[in-house]
């Protein structure tokens, strides 16, 4: 597996490299990483490349948010990618993406401004900046997201479609621990006693959907339902935001059908977790 850091050699692996699956990641990475990458390297197949990045992007963190303590973990990081299947890991410095008085920035306005987005203003932009720089340096055919952040992979296909960039976007469903927690590089920063709550998240969603599945289609109602199950398990969370949503346009809907999502978002003390269910059957 070989490793770039500058844009230089980067274009000059991208030269001969062909068809391109690609995986963005921030490092930090964990099996549900790991997983995004072995699907990667299953869309590509023998004869075409896979690639990831790793870089921990500071436009899409807030002034109060853990740029700074971002866990970094770049050996532990390039072994997981050669395990999973990378032919390149791209993994640049700050300086190397971002000039230092660049003044043009991607802005997402309806997506954004809902779930965490309304709690993280400028996060997606941040986002969306960094995917079509790194969209046009690599240059990928297809590209894969987790479905854990839904409501960028939303965006990420709409900022495909809105600026026709060609990549086809795949998202991967959710890898999770054996008691339902999505993986995150963030529950790290859960307490124990936090972590041992943390499964409740999973709970609450899966029980709306059954829920949904037996008839209940009022959002109040099902998000009463998921308040109810938050208070009873996870004490120590502090729900951000339940949100009954279209599963493309993110837009609040009284009425739940088979392409809603529920997402949520719970703060625990260190840590900001967040989870969603599609209702599709
Ligand atoms: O999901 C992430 O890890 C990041 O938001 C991404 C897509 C790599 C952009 O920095």
């Amino acid at each position: 597996m070989t490793l770039i850091e500058t844009v230089q050699d980067l274009r000059a692996w991208r030269k001969s490299a062909g068809h391109l699956v690609f995986v963005p990641t921030m490092g930090a990475l964990h099996e549900g990483h790991a997983t995004l990458v072995r699907e990667a390297r299953q869309l590509a197949g023998p004869q075409s490349k896979v690639a990831a990045s790793i870089f921990v992007n500071p436009l899409q963190f807030g002034p109060n948010e853990d740029f700074d303590r971002y866990p970094r973990t770049l050996e532990k990081d390039l072994s997981m990618c050669a395990e999973a299947g990378a032919d390149m890991v791209f993994a640049p410095s700050v300086q190397e993406v971002y000039h230092a008085n660049r003044s043009i920035q991607i802005r997402e306005s309806r997506l954004s401004n809902v779930l965490c987005g309304a709690s993280r203003p400028g996060h997606f932009d941040g986002v969306c900046t960094v995917v079509a720089k790194l969209f046009n340096l690599l240059q990928p055919d297809e590209a894969v997201f987790g479905k854990k952040d839904y409501q960028q992979l939303a965006i990420i296909r709409r900022l495909v479609r809105d600026l026709d960039i060609p990549v086809i976007v795949h998202g991967i469903e959710t890898v999770r621990e054996s008691d339902g927690l999505a993986m995150s590089s963030r529950n790290r920063y859960l307490s124990a006693a936090e972590r041992a709550q943390a499964p409740a998240l999973r709970l609450a969603l899966t029980q709306a959907r059954a829920a949904w599945l037996s008839g209940v289609t009022g959002s109040q109602k099902l998000i009463e339902l998921i308040r109810n199950v938050l208070a009873n398990e996870a004490s120590l969370g502090r729900p951000d935001y339940i949100s009954l949503v279209d599963q493309e346009t993110l837009q609040p809907q009284q009425i739940a059908h088979e392409h809603s999502l529920i997402a949520l978002a719970v703060f625990f003390d260190q840590a900001r977790l967040i989870d969603n269910i599609e209702l599709s059957h």
